[in-house]
């Protein structure tokens, strides 16, 4: 049975497969080092894992991020970055995670959620790139998609958006 829960503080087990995990579903260490960058500038939301076996096999984090507009900053939980073992992809596992992490987001009285990812895949969720349109990234707008927690907090928002500097944008 998969289980979610939330990262333990400062566990260094936790950490360890963590990294591994995203290190394994991207190829590649960058995810792993944007999940450390993000520690350290202290803007994580919510990062959760999902264990099957007392084993961690996936893993999803959201961050701080905001939208500015012409009448100020709006803050928004950006969602990055997500990853199952390849093992254990394709059985529902990374779902568990995005509805989990949403629904603590909204129990929080967060508003606006934005992803870049596979366009085929986020809007069973509720991101769509058409409610990401008034809003300015350095990212094409396929992929580019944003969600309401609250229906209508995107409603006449236009600006910017700014991701924490971990991101390298
Ligand atoms: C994306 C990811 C987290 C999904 O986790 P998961 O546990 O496999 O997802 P689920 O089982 O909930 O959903 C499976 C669905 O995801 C979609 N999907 C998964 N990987 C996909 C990919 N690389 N491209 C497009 N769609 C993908 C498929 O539509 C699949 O549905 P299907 O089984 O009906 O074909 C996982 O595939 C992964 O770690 N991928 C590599 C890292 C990555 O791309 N992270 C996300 C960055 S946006």
């Amino acid at each position: 049975m998969v289980i979610v829960r939330a990262e333990k503080p400062e566990d260094s087990e936790d950490r360890l497969a963590i990294r591994s995990i995203q290190e394994a579903a991207f190829g590649r260490r960058h995810e792993a080092d944007l999940v450390d960058g993000l520690r350290s500038e202290g803007v994580v939301l919510v990062s959760l894992v999902a264990e099957l076996d007392a084993r961690i096999v996936g893993h999803i984090l959201f961050s701080r991020m905001s939208i500015e507009t012409a009448s100020g900053c709006l803050p928004a939980a950006a969602l990055a970055p997500m990853a199952v073992l390849p093992s254990h992809q394709r059985r529902g596992i990374g779902a568990r995670l995005i509805r989990r992490g949403l629904a603590l987001l909204r129990r929080r009285g967060e508003r606006i959620v934005i992803v870049l990812g596979h366009p085929d895949y986020y809007p069973r969720f509720g991101f769509s790139s058409e409610k990401a349109r008034d809003l300015q990234s350095p990212f094409p707008p396929g992929a580019f998609m944003a969600m309401e927690l609250e229906a209508g907090a995107l409603d006449g928002i236009r600006g910017r958006v700014g991701y924490p500097a971990a991101f390298g944008l």
